[in-house]
């Protein structure tokens, strides 16, 4: 299976790298910013399964798709199985002190990026063998009737934008194959996490969480398409 994860350089991105490279039959392409960690990350992983991880150093809010990340891509897969879409940004601030480009940049990693991927990466994803399935990971915090934070506006409804551009992308791919889901995450302990909630402690690690994340993202294509799962035993 050719597999791309983005937010790979930490958290559960990171995790989720390591369990799928653990499966014989996957390689992966695991892309984000920071170069440093993704090398760290390919080298733990090369002692798993040799060869199951190329790195992808690229910022998603300002990358070129169609003309930097295709062609990088294309070097290694002609086809795509899976893309795990884990690259997040998150701001806790009150809406008042919210800038323009807090707003954009939160938009443009979280809800931009998938969408401009999906967009420029069909061709491949339709040359899957057995169908191609696309999670993405959003947040019980955009999911429509949970209960909401203070500070997180930009943020959560990033993320339930997230949820609804995955029931379009699902409704109008399932022609070629192409199933859409996203997972509603509830708190997990990550760095990310502790910057915006410091001392908060959540119930689930990024490790116990990739378990779950990467199982989905194998199997769930049979299951599930447009679908946006609540997945947290409590509210977050
Ligand atoms: N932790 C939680 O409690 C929780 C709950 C619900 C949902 N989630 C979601 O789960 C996903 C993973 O979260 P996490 O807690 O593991 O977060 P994290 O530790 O902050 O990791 C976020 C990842 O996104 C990448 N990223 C951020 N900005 C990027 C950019 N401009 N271009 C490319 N990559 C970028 C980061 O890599 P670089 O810095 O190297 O670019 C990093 O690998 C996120 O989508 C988050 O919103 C998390």
């Amino acid at each position: 299976m050719n597999i791309i994860v983005t937010g790979a350089s930490r958290g559960i991105g990171y995790e989720t790298v390591k369990v799928l490279a653990a499966n014989p039959g996957c390689r992966i392409i695991a892309l984000s910013r920071n170069d440093r960690a993704l090398k760290q990350l390919k080298q733990e992983c090369e002692k798993i399964n040799p060869d199951s991880v190329h790195i992808l150093a690229a910022d998603l809010s300002t990358v070129d798709t169609k003309g930097y990340l295709l062609p990088q891509i294309q070097k290694q897969f002609s086809s795509i199985d899976v893309i795990i879409h884990a690259a997040g940004t998150l701001v806790n601030k009150p809406v008042q002190q919210i800038t323009d480009t807090d707003l954009e940049y939160i938009y443009k990693v979280n809800v931009f990026s998938l969408f401009k991927l999906v967009r420029d990466l069909v061709p491949l994803l339709t040359k899957a063998t057995s169908g191609a399935h696309v999670v993405t990971i959003g947040s019980m915090g955009g999911v429509g009737g949970t209960i909401k934070f203070s500070g997180l506006s930009a943020y959560s409804s990033s993320k339930g934008a997230l949820g609804i551009l995955t029931e379009c992308l699902a409704e109008e791919l399932k022609e070629f194959n192409i199933s859409v889901n996203c997972l509603a995450l509830g708190a997990v302990q990550t760095e990310m996490l502790q910057e915006a909630f410091p001392g908060f402690q959540a119930p689930v690690s990024a490790a116990q969480m990739a378990l779950y994340v990467a199982e989905f993202a194998l199997t769930a294509r049979s299951f599930f398409n447009g679908r946006i799962i609540p997945v947290s035993a409590g509210n977050p």
